[in-house]
């Protein structure tokens, strides 16, 4: 098989500061990239043929770009690859052998966003082998409609967005506004609950929770999207103590919303008690991370308290991080 010409692209993972549930329904949120990284080599060859390695997949997966033209169905392991590959050869008109193999910084950490990034990265990776030159717009918009498809139904796209501009944005209404945000301090901790969450089951649950208590549920929404907008001036001047009481109500939001548990709870409780200023469920709740805001001189007793819970565990990772890019100087995964 020959090889044609490879590229390697990156993008960033994500955390919620503010505002998720409510997102889905047009309202705004707070996003931030981390620099915890998915990497996708896609290599263009000259036969009619995909391969996809991916580092859950234990064979890689191979099929004509005939057959993957034609499917309405794709293995779960390789789906957002795969639909993204779909996605790009529509709006290309082309079909096209590639391997595509993917590689994730991410270890145990659920809720950071890694199937949009793979997403992002694996369609900056296509445009770039094949020469076609996507604005971040374009890029913007293929990669959600993959995710959808992806996942048959309501997201809001926040995390695809935050993976296309990294840094930390403030996102509406299915992407009709995206706008930076100079965020100047934020010492936030990132804790992992040990459990793994289905976004689609809570967004499920909150959809049920909405059509039988329209007028509850959207004073909720509202009640979010005051926070998310008072917490932009707060992010800016890095005011640590207000920020910290506005996560709380946020959370208290989300617990009304039902996507808290009592392992969520105790997390918050616990980093709070430690010195936090504030702790909230980043994402969709149900377990995956919280995010608490700690002063580096609280960090370390919040850090104790994570150590000594089993099944707790503590992601370090930097804000605002670098949206989607080629990586230049890397040949292989
Ligand atoms: O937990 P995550 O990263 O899938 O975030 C879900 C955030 C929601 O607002 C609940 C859903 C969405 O698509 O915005």
């Amino acid at each position: 098989m020959h090889m044609i010409s490879s590229v390697v692209a990156s993008a960033p993972g994500k955390l919620m500061l503010f505002g998720e549930h409510a997102v889905v329904y047009g309202h705004p949120c707070l996003v931030t990239a981390v620099n915890l990284r998915v990497s996708v080599q896609v290599t263009r060859t000259n036969q009619a043929q995909v391969t996809i390695t991916t580092p859950t997949t234990v064979e890689p997966f191979s099929t004509s770009v005939e057959a993957l033209v034609a499917a309405t169905t794709v293995p779960d392991n390789v789906k957002f690859v795969a639909l993204a590959l779909k996605k790009f050869w529509e709006f290309s008109d082309t079909g096209f052998g590639v391997e595509i193999s993917t590689g994730s910084e991410f270890v145990n950490a659920s809720g950071l966003g890694s199937s949009s990034a793979v997403t992002v990265a694996t369609i900056t990776a296509l445009a770039a082998v094949t020469g076609v030159s996507l604005t971040p717009t374009q890029l913007f918009q293929l990669s959600f409609d993959t995710v959808l498809a992806a996942q048959q139904g309501r997201a809001s796209g926040f995390d695809v967005a935050s993976a296309v501009y990294g840094g930390t944005i403030y996102y509406q209404n299915q992407g009709a506004e995206i706008r930076p945000v100079a965020v100047k301090d934020l010492p936030l901790m990132i804790i992992h609950s040990g459990v793994k969450a289905s976004t689609p089951q809570l967004v499920g649950r909150v959809a049920r929770l909405q059509q039988q208590y329209p007028q509850h549920v959207a004073r909720i929404f509202r009640g979010i999207a005051a926070l998310v907008n008072d917490a932009v001036p707060l992010l800016e001047q890095g005011d640590l103590e207000s920020l910290g009481q506005l996560m709380n109500f946020n959370q208290g939001y989300l617990n009304a919303l039902g996507v808290s548990t009592g392992r969520l709870d105790g997390l918050v409780a616990g980093t709070i008690k430690y010195g936090a200023s504030g702790a909230k469920i980043s994402g969709a709740g149900g377990g995956d991370c919280i995010i608490a805001l700690a002063a580096p001189a609280a960090q370390n007793k919040i850090a104790r308290f994570v150590q000594q819970n089993v099944g707790l565990s503590r992601i370090t990772a930097e804000i605002g991080a670098a949206g989607a890019r080629i990586e230049p100087n890397r040949t292989e995964i």
